[in-house]
């Protein structure tokens, strides 16, 4: 924990596997406004990813390391969240499914935003599968992490409409829009029952 702007501050790592629109609001909305986090770690997957661009010009520590490949990788990882004092690791479009050694040493600490309503659409492809489905409506879910695929249990969900005129591509932006929205404050809302 660390006093910033007269304020405390718990410290959350983010994982990461890709673009980082989540990443990036995560931090948007700790700098503007009185967070209990502050994003202290990023780690991707992916050596590629373009979020671990956004952390290097915030000024964010990040690391490209896949903990899913080895235990001593995955060890590397726990080493790093344990120096840096880590309360909360927020999954933001990671992709890979973690080790169970992992999540049971972060029992209840870990977090992953769904791009649907859980516990429908777990999984890939989700917005291909609620089109093709017809569905009225869809939205995004926040759930702690368990070993099992999109199955933990739910912190918060929002739903969106889905017209006529939608398609994939327009359900998933309107889906980001609202997972922006909703991921930092329900960050927020987990630790302050921490
Ligand atoms: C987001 O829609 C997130 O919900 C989804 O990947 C996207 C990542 O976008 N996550 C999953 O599907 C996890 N099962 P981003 O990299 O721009 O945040």
């Amino acid at each position: 924990m660390k006093k910033l702007n007269g304020k405390i501050k718990h410290n959350i790592a983010v994982f990461i596997s890709g673009r980082g629109s989540n990443l990036k609001s995560i931090i948007n909305y700790s700098s503007k406004r009185r967070t209990l986090y502050r994003v202290k770690v990023v780690i991707s997957n992916k050596q590629k990813a373009a979020g671990l661009l956004i952390a290097k010009k915030k000024g964010i520590k990040s690391y490209y390391i896949d903990l899913t490949k080895s235990k001593k990788l995955g060890n590397k990882v726990l080493n790093i969240l344990n120096k840096n004092n880590i309360k909360l690791v927020c999954l933001a479009g990671f992709m890979k499914i973690l080790p169970k050694y992992f999540i049971k040493l972060y029992k209840g600490k870990i977090i992953n935003i769904h791009p649907s309503l859980l516990p429908k659409y777990k999984g890939l492809n989700t917005h291909k599968r609620v089109i093709e489905n017809n569905e009225k409506y869809t939205g995004c879910t926040v759930h702690y992490v368990n070993n099992f695929l999109d199955s933990g249990k739910i912190i918060f969900q929002r739903k969106v409409k889905i017209t006529q005129k939608d398609n994939k591509r327009s359900v998933e932006k309107k889906v980001l829009k609202i997972e922006h929205k909703i991921y930092p404050k329900t960050i927020d809302k987990v630790l302050s029952n921490l």
